[in-house]
């Protein structure tokens, strides 16, 4: 009895792990940043394998800030709840769309560097004041802790990693907006 139900366990789970499940999240405004917010701790198929309201999906982000996830930005919880209600909805999702806030535009990591005046002192590809973000992408590619500590760094400020110039500190930003930041300088490699 007890070797037959080892059997079928066996065999549900190569069954399972056979199944053609889509590993990525639907393209649609919003997939790629529900995407970087969600697999930090587990892969993306809690996502694939859900159907709920907007509601729901609102108690399971509640639920997983209980688990230990950063906070999200007021705009970002609304572009990742708008997303997952029309994708991962109760009702039939809508054909897979270009995800606009990954292009510009509506991008809220964007935003933010406008409204904290990083631009004034860096670009993508310039150095200004402060390295270009594509050189900090560059120098930290390979170090997986880079982006907690660069974000304690955007709230802190400091100097020593690329001069003397120091970066002022911007006390006001939360930790969860520094680290949205610092994922994004971090994404400009190329
Ligand atoms: C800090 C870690 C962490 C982050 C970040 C995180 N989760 Fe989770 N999540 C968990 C843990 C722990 C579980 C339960 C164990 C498991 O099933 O892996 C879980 C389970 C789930 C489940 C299964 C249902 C449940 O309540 O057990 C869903 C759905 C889910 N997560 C969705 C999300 C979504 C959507 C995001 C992004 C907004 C997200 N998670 C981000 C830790 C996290
Ligand atoms: C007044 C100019 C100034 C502003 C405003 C500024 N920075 Fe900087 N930033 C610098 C300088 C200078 C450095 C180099 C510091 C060093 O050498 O450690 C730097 C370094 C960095 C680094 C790399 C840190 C390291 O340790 O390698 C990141 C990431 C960064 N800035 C992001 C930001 C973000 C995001 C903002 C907006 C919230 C911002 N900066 C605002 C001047 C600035």
């Amino acid at each position: 009895m007890r070797a037959a139900s080892a059997l079928t366990l066996a065999v549900a789970l190569a069954a399972l792990a056979t199944a053609a499940v889509p590993r990525e999240l639907t393209s649609g405004p919003g997939a790629g940043l529900t995407a970087a917010r969600c697999a930090i701790c587990h892969d993306l198929e809690h996502i694939l394998r859900s159907r709920l309201s907007r509601g729901e999906w609102e108690d399971v982000l509640a639920n997983m800030r209980q688990r230990g996830m950063p906070p999200l930005a007021d705009d970002e919880q609304r572009v990742i709840l708008d997303y997952l209600a029309a994708y991962y909805g109760r009702d039939p999702a809508p054909p897979a769309a270009p995800d606009t806030f990954a292009a510009g535009g509506g991008d809220p990591v964007a935003k933010m560097l406008d409204a904290h005046a990083c631009n004034g002192c860096h670009t993508v590809d310039r150095k200004l004041v402060g390295p270009a973000f594509r050189d900090i992408a560059a120098k930290y590619a390979a170090d997986a802790g880079a982006a907690a500590r660069l974000a304690a760094k955007i709230r802190s400020g400091g100097a020593g990693a690329w001069g003397d110039v120091p970066m002022p500190p911007n006390p006001k930003l939360s930790e969860a907006d520094a680290l949205a930041l610092a994922r994004w300088v971090l994404d400009r490699k190329q």
